[in-house]
């Protein structure tokens, strides 16, 4: 028998009118959309807009839409108090993961799998999960969770949140396109886990808390916090080519680089980098952008492997100053989009989701009473 292509490379499960990239030629677009138009131009309001109901909103449609995500922020009083009682040293991917599923139980509807009740529930998540994230890092901090500001969009309320200072317009709009740039990105690894999970007819909110434990892998959305670790590690531009060479030396992965679909530039790293480079010189310091573009140039020209997303996202979110173990939770609060609006697409043609193994243990062993295996294992 063939050997298989593990980790089912290259294998279609599903027809999608969500995302589209093509990985060869660098192109991702959200519902036909380029990415990098939608990065520059547009808002997470408007992209989460778009990738849920499948067209850019018009001025009304778009005031209903944040007026609608304003109204879902607060989080119920008990659930903020099963959110407080986590141990503070319990790490936040782990953490957001408990919270949503115990959200769950403060949703009457989460039970129900209509198409109209998912609807609500994605706009109830996509709003909740940026307020459950600044409310993590709040209650690691002994700080008091704070109430929303409905005068600030999403990006600007999260840093807000998180914070307590309101955002300057630099912040406030790099953290926007960073939403932007990590709301979909078709059959990644977590995305795929929120389809299976409700390829079994189970309810969003399983389905999200299964994808929050996917993209809390080093090899998915951890990579970030890998990324922004490394950095830290090196300390000094001077000191990133000895390391970087130390690690391909020792053939290791250098966390931020590689995919599986994209064989050149990861079109949302090209974005983060010009951004992260903006902010390296309005923020500081640079030495983080200088470093990283250090390691991108020796990968490339080395062994001509291109940057991902999380790359630049590390220093990006360094810039805006927030912690490195949180970067995995700023994915997920912008990924719940595309969680959900994948999450009604499986509903709406599912089949369950259910691939194979090629079986490569022993056959046709005999069973034997334990008494004569312990006989047996004696002699
Ligand atoms: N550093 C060094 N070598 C690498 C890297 C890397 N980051 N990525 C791939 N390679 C090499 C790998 O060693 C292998 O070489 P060889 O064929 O000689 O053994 C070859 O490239 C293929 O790698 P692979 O791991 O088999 O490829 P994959 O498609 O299974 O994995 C990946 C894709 C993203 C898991 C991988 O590139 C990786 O581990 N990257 C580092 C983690 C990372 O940055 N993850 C974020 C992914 S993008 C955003 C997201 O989804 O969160």
């Amino acid at each position: 028998m063939t050997e298989p292509l593990l980790g089912l490379e290259d294998v279609v499960i599903a027809t999608s009118s969500i995302c589209y990239i093509d990985g060869d030629r660098g192109i991702l677009r959200y519902r036909g959309y380029e990415i990098n138009e939608l990065a520059e131009k547009s808002t997470y309001e408007e992209t989460a807009y778009l990738l849920i109901y499948g067209q850019l909103p018009n001025a009304a449609q778009l005031s209903a839409f944040q007026a609608d995500l304003s109204k879902n922020r607060s989080l119920p009083q008990d659930f903020i108090k099963i959110l407080q009682s986590i141990p503070k040293k319990t790490e936040p991917m782990a953490w957001l993961r408990t919270c949503v599923s115990a959200l769950a139980s403060f949703d009457a509807e989460s039970e129900d799998n209509s198409e109209p009740a998912n609807l609500r529930k994605t706009i109830r998540l996509t709003a909740q999960l940026a307020m459950i994230a600044a409310g993590i890092d709040r209650t690691r901090k002994n700080q008091s969770l704070l109430a929303p500001d409905a005068s600030l969009d999403h990006a600007g309320n999260f840093l807000y949140m998180l914070t307590g200072k309101k955002p300057d317009e630099l912040s406030r709009r790099a953290m926007d396109m960073a939403l932007i740039l990590q709301a979909d990105h078709e059959l990644n690894a977590s995305t795929f886990a929120a389809r299976v999970t409700t390829s079994t007819l189970s309810d969003m909110y399983s389905a999200v808390t299964s994808a929050i434990g996917t993209l809390k892998g080093p090899l998915h959305g951890g990579a970030n916090q890998r990324v922004m670790e490394m950095l830290e590690k090196i300390g000094t531009p001077d000191k990133a080519e000895p390391f970087l060479r130390e690690q391909l030396a020792a053939k290791k992965k250098v966390m931020g680089f590689g995919h599986r679909v994209y064989t050149t530039i990861d079109p949302r790293a090209a974005v983060l980098k010009q951004k992260s480079k903006e902010l390296s010189q309005k923020v500081g310091p640079p030495k983080w952008y200088a470093m990283s573009e250090i390691i991108e140039n020796i990968m490339i020209n080395e062994k001509k492997i291109n940057p991902n997303l999380d790359f630049y996202s590390a220093t990006v979110f360094r810039y805006l100053g927030i912690d490195t173990d949180l970067y995995p939770v700023i994915f997920a609060i912008s990924r719940i989009v595309g969680w959900c609006t994948h999450i009604m697409e499986q509903y709406r043609n599912n089949r369950l989701i259910r691939p194979l193994s090629q079986y490569t243990g022993p056959q046709n062993l005999r069973y034997e009473p334990i008494a004569a295996r312990q006989q047996a294992a004696a002699r």
